[in-house]
């Protein structure tokens, strides 16, 4: 919790303060600890880099100065207000894998509109477990991803046409995306082990941005824990795309043709084809999809 100088001063350890937002009380803090942390030290252990344009790096330089810490108390849960029926607590998520008798459950983390790409790894990973769970993160993401209402759009289409749907379960992460690349991927598999997954998908720079990580660093990093640290099994996929002399979707690991024959588009000239009103091929995404972003991104571009 991080507050300002003067706040910090106010504010004494021992002392229980009310956590509100926009003037409701959604929780209680004992707290135990006030201090000003190092936050270049902090940018260097959790994104590996103090540069000011890494979008997690500079969002934990804009927040105040101070940080309190203590045992929090919930007093009242947030309004399921956005995607409403998509906002699952864990306890919720857990039995209803029960209810469709999933003992084995993929998580998938997504801040995009799943493309073949994703699709590919996920239906490989389901080939092998009894249910895929779809959580994609609805939170704050930086400017130029697809907003998170756009995006649920697409996710349901594609689950319409292209899922079974017994083998499938869509529900949302309210949480902001910090790009935090190899550590993200930790955090982003313990939550899902709190959903109720046994497994966890990690593909290509996983929650990286730029070029602050190394393309299979939040695969790497899962080696310097033990099992029972985490609790819950990555499945690690190579960068995987479309090939037009496979015919397939394939990934480095299984294809042996080169960059001319694959189906790989960059985040940037997706977003410019989008733009334009353009469509992506086929092979990269389903069509389907790519009707809604596109409708959803002429809204967006028309707005701003
Ligand atoms: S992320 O920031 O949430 O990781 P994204 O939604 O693009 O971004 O990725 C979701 C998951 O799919 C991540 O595990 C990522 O590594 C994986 N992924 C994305 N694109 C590919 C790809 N072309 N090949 C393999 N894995 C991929």
């Amino acid at each position: 919790m991080q507050v300002d100088e003067q706040k910090a001063l106010e504010l004494k350890r021992g002392e229980t303060v009310n956590l509100v937002y926009n003037g409701t009380v959604y929780g209680l803090m004992e707290i135990e600890d006030i201090y000003c942390p190092d936050k270049m030290l902090e940018a260097e252990w959790v994104y590996q880099t103090t540069d000011m344009a890494h979008p997690g790096v500079n969002k934990l330089f804009q927040r105040p100065e101070f940080y309190l810490g203590g045992p929090i108390t919930l007093i009242k849960r947030p309004e399921k207000s956005k995607f409403a029926t998509f906002y699952l607590e864990p306890i919720e998520t857990r039995a209803k894998f029960e209810e469709l008798g999933w003992e084995t459950v993929v998580g998938f983390q997504t801040r995009n509109p799943v493309h073949r790409a994703h699709e590919y790894i996920q239906k490989t990973a389901l080939e092998n477990v009894d249910g895929l769970f779809l959580n994609p993160l609805v939170g704050e993401t930086k400017a130029d991803d697809v907003p998170s209402d756009i995006r649920m759009k697409s996710y349901q289409v594609l689950l319409e046409h292209y899922y079974p749907n017994d083998r499938v379960f869509l529900s949302v992460f309210p949480a902001a995306m910090r790009y935090a690349g190899p550590r993200e991927a930790i955090f982003h598999a313990i939550v899902r082990k709190n959903f109720g997954c046994t497994h966890f998908i990690v593909g290509r720079d996983h929650a990286g941005v730029g070029h602050y990580y190394g393309t299979y660093d939040a695969q790497k990093i899962f080696s310097s824990f033990e099992k029972e640290e985490l609790g819950i099994t990555p499945l690690f996929f190579e960068h995987s795309f479309y090939c037009r002399k496979c015919e397939n979707m394939a990934s480095e690991k299984t294809c042996p043709h080169g960059l001319e024959d694959r189906v790989i588009l960059s985040g940037t000239k997706v977003r410019r084809l989008l733009r334009n009103g353009e469509r992506p091929p086929k092979e990269f995404s389903r069509p389907e999809v790519v009707a809604i972003l596109i409708q959803g991104m002429q809204e967006v571009y028309t707005k701003s």
